[in-house]
């Protein structure tokens, strides 16, 4: 991503921010040592583990189904956990060929429909329900568990055997009612919001009980910690990323940031990075700006038939960052079958493994060719330790831009109007202001309407 010759950022400006990051690490450091911001120190926070793994032990053979309640930060992470780190066909799979481990679903949303048909698909004296919201009070989360509720009773199921709840260790709805109805609680802490917690039981818990080896993800994610906790800007991974993405945008113009792994267990980690990225970065400047650049997931090869003509000849705005993978668990060779057909023959006696990574690599050198900056992360191979390393790169690099845009990469302002006005659509008490100001807003103007 870095040269003049092909439209990236030129030697010389990278060059110069050596201190631009060292005061970004700085500020991050910061506030990481009083305690602000949580989310690097949990790979070695071994209790919080143990809660998970030790919860997840207890309740070995006794479940088929494990479904997740939680919407953004609640969910992206197991989703993206369960897509790598299990097979893509766990949820068909017989429990035998999933060693006796449950099913894992995440209701990420509150369409009726995934919901009834879920409903009624599990048998619900063998599901678990985790109820996963660090506020402990979200509409759609609380809503979801309210009809889950309504069914374990209904069914005449005890629900402190169905139900244990991620929340916030003090605070909100949801641990009030831990302690009212004797549901077991796991923490989240007080400093790790949503979308980096899926490190915390928020996304370990889930990984614990369906048997992926939750000490290799943090431990994976602790060691990358510790090759980025240097505020050398080119000895620090996240801080090389978080840099050519601040510049690419804020220098160059390019707004929109891609993320494309050539890994289908890879493809729901870029979906979440996208919410890390997006949720954390896209704000209000202090004095009055705004800034943040787009997140966009692609998947490769797959969207070289898609996205990726956009990408070579559609506007100048955009990075794509790569992530190759160099050792895939499973690999399938072509048959030296159609030797004589021109269009197939070239295909026989390579590999799919060998052919994804050429693809990965042609489609990097032709946007390299044509002016595209982008980038590759390589890794060994999709294992927990090096997804947990994914993460912690990921989450890093965006607390590090946070630094460089000037603004919190921890909270979310954005999102409190929308949430308001539904509250006083829905009549939640308190929201009556709300209620005035969406009364005032325009009216859709009949005219235009087709
Ligand atoms: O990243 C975030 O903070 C958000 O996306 C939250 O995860 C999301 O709003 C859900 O919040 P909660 O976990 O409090 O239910």
């Amino acid at each position: 991503m870095i040269g003049e010759a092909v439209g990236g950022i030129p030697e010389k400006d990278w060059l110069e921010q050596a201190p631009k990051f060292a005061e970004a690490y700085d500020g991050f450091e910061k506030l990481r040592a009083d305690g602000t911001v949580g989310f690097v120190d949990i790979a070695n926070d071994d209790d919080l583990r143990d809660q998970a793994t030790d919860f997840a032990e207890s309740v070995r053979g006794k479940f088929d189904d494990v479904v997740i309640l939680g919407i953004g930060g609640s969910a992206l992470g197991p989703i993206a956990l369960r897509t790598a780190l299990r097979p893509s066909a766990w949820n068909t799979l017989s429990s035998e060929a999933r060693g006796g481990f449950p099913r894992l679903h995440v209701l990420d949303n509150v369409d009726p429909e995934t919901i009834t048909e879920l409903v009624y698909r599990l048998d619900l004296s063998r599901t678990l329900i985790v109820v996963t919201s660090k506020s402990g009070g979200t509409a759609e989360t609380m809503s979801q568990y309210m009809i889950a509720d309504q069914h374990v009773r209904k069914a005449g199921l005890p629900v402190t055997d169905h139900f244990v709840f991620v929340t916030d260790p003090a605070q909100g709805a949801l641990r009030t009612l831990a302690r009212d109805l004797g549901i077991k609680a796991l923490d989240i802490p007080p400093n790790i919001g949503g979308r980096y917690s899926v490190l915390t039981p928020v996304g370990i818990l889930p990984a614990a009980l369906v048997g992926i080896d939750v000490s290799l993800l943090l431990a994976g994610a602790a060691q990358m910690a510790d090759r980025c906790s240097t505020p050398e800007l080119e000895r620090n991974p996240a801080g090389t990323f978080a840099m050519l993405q601040w510049l690419a945008d804020t220098r160059l113009g390019k707004t929109i940031s891609v993320l494309m792994p050539y890994s289908d267990q890879l493809r729901d980690f870029a979906a979440w990075f996208v919410q890390l990225w997006a949720e954390s970065l896209g704000k209000h400047t202090p004095d009055g700006g705004s800034v943040g650049s787009t997140p966009l997931p692609a998947l490769g090869a797959t969207d070289q038939h898609s996205q990726v003509q956009l990408f070579m000849e559609g506007p100048k705005n955009k990075t794509l960052t790569f992530i190759s993978v160099e050792n895939r668990v499973a690999d399938v060779s072509i048959p030296r079958t159609f030797g004589d057909v021109k269009e197939l023959g070239y295909l026989g006696g390579h590999s799919l493994a060998e052919l994804i990574d050429i693809e990965q690599r042609a489609t990097a050198g032709a946007l390299a060719k044509r002016g595209r900056p982008n980038m590759t992360i390589h890794v060994e191979r999709v294992d927990p330790r090096h997804v947990g390393g994914l993460m912690m790169l990921f989450e890093l690099a965006t607390a590090y831009a946070g630094q460089l845009y000037g603004v919190d990469a921890f909270n979310q302002p954005g999102v409190e109007l929308g949430k308001q006005f539904a509250y006083a659509l829905l009549g939640r008490p308190g929201a009556e202001a709300a209620k005035k100001e969406w009364d005032s807003l325009p009216k859709a103007d009949p005219r235009w309407s087709v």
